[in-house]
């Protein structure tokens, strides 16, 4: 069945046309966490929402943060504003945050706890993340994309299992260590979860979805190709089941060097690069294959000054003259000046 992609006029926006591999004079640019603290009209509506739990599910208010960037700034995809742990959530696990320090999430240590976490659980919880992609889809501008997202398995339990962030993803370690079918259950309850989460938002309206795998760097090869290229390889399939033309972008942060075995396992679209790699190698060894988004370092856009000004024109002279999207090497820190975006946003579209 050949179903016309979205938007392939002549008007198909440089996001996607990026994504389908081509080469652009001047290549698309989002940012991760492009709809956040950093923007006085973010903090406005988050007050008003109460928490940022609340603003997640509140439709209204979630659409109207979702398009502030791409009013302020013209960027070339938004990104839905919501987060990975609304998973969790829908699998029957309580979350909140704690201000100033981050998610918390009651812990699931052992096989009692997990029969609590059961299967597809509420995927109504998450009704009104969809109704907020219906929304976002309707006011955008046709030259704009839109990104879904979910996070990778791996990630997610890392939170699920510790009940909060954790330097070095030590508990979720543990837990694969002392009981690995315990931790597959884990993992498959997320599987099972995310692949209709994402089928939902694309049929809601996305052109796109991420993968966010923030903690794969935590985990060495063999555990690496187990917990993070299997499960993310059954989400792309159980996606392309049902949308066969959807976009998915893989973000297998810290991964390094086993980026290539993850593109060649998981089957995604393009790929996100942390800020560390080394960008001779992704330059080869990636983006020589597929199209690749990233990599600026979060603190020098923070920074700005001369170091900003030449390591945009680093990531430019690497990644120009293939299929590549402008993006950061991880999320938009909340000091960042405004003014250090407009920057950035003049040296890359010239
Ligand atoms: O990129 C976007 O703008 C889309 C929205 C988005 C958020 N979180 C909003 C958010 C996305 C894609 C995420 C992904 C996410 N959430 C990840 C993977 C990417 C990454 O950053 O590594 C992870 C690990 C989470 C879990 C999470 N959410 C943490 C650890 C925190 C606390 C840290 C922090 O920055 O405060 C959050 C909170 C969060 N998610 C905020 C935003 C805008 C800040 C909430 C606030 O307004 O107080």
């Amino acid at each position: 069945m050949s179903v016309p992609a979205p938007g392939t006029s002549s008007a198909k926006p440089l996001f996607l046309r990026a994504l389908a591999g081509e080469t652009l004079p001047v290549p698309p640019i989002w940012l991760m966490r492009q709809a956040g603290r950093y923007l006085p009209e973010y903090r406005e509506v988050r007050a008003k929402a109460g928490s940022f739990l609340a603003l997640c599910y509140n439709p209204e208010l979630a659409a109207e943060v979702t398009l502030q960037p791409i009013r302020r700034f013209g960027f070339d995809a938004a990104i839905l504003f919501s987060d990975i742990l609304v998973v969790p959530q829908a699998l029957g696990q309580k979350l909140w945050f704690v201000e100033g320090e981050g998610p918390r999430l009651e812990p699931v240590p052992d096989a009692g706890r997990l029969a609590e976490i059961d299967g597809l659980a509420d995927q109504a919880k998450l009704d009104p993340i969809l109704e907020t992609v219906r929304r976002v889809r309707a006011a955008l501008p046709p030259q704009t994309g839109f990104i879904g997202f979910c996070g990778a398995p791996w990630t997610v339990a890392t939170y699920m299992v510790a009940g909060r962030g954790t330097p070095d993803q030590g508990p979720a370690k543990a837990l694969f260590g002392r009981d690995p079918a315990l931790f597959q259950a884990i993992i498959d309850r997320i599987v099972a979860a995310s692949i209709s989460y994402l089928n939902a938002q694309i049929a809601a309206g996305v052109d796109a979805v991420q993968i966010f795998d923030s903690w794969a760097g935590a985990l060495g090869p063999e555990d690496f190709r187990r917990w993070c290229i299997a499960p993310t390889r059954q989400i792309v399939d159980g996606v392309r089941a049902v949308h066969p033309q959807a976009r998915i972008i893989g973000f297998p942060r810290g991964a390094g060097r086993l980026i290539p075995d993850y593109v060649e396992g998981t089957g995604v679209d393009a790929v996100g690069l942390e800020t560390d790699i080394d960008r001779a190698f992704a330059r080869e060894a990636i983006q020589a294959k597929l199209p690749v988004q990233g990599n600026l370092d979060p603190l020098l856009l923070r920074a700005g000054g001369p170091e900003l000004e030449r390591e945009i024109a680093a990531v430019l002279s690497a990644f120009g003259d293939g299929p590549f999207i402008f993006n950061l090497g991880h999320g938009i820190l909340p000091d960042t000046p405004i003014a250090h975006v407009e920057r950035l946003l003049r040296a890359v579209r010239g």
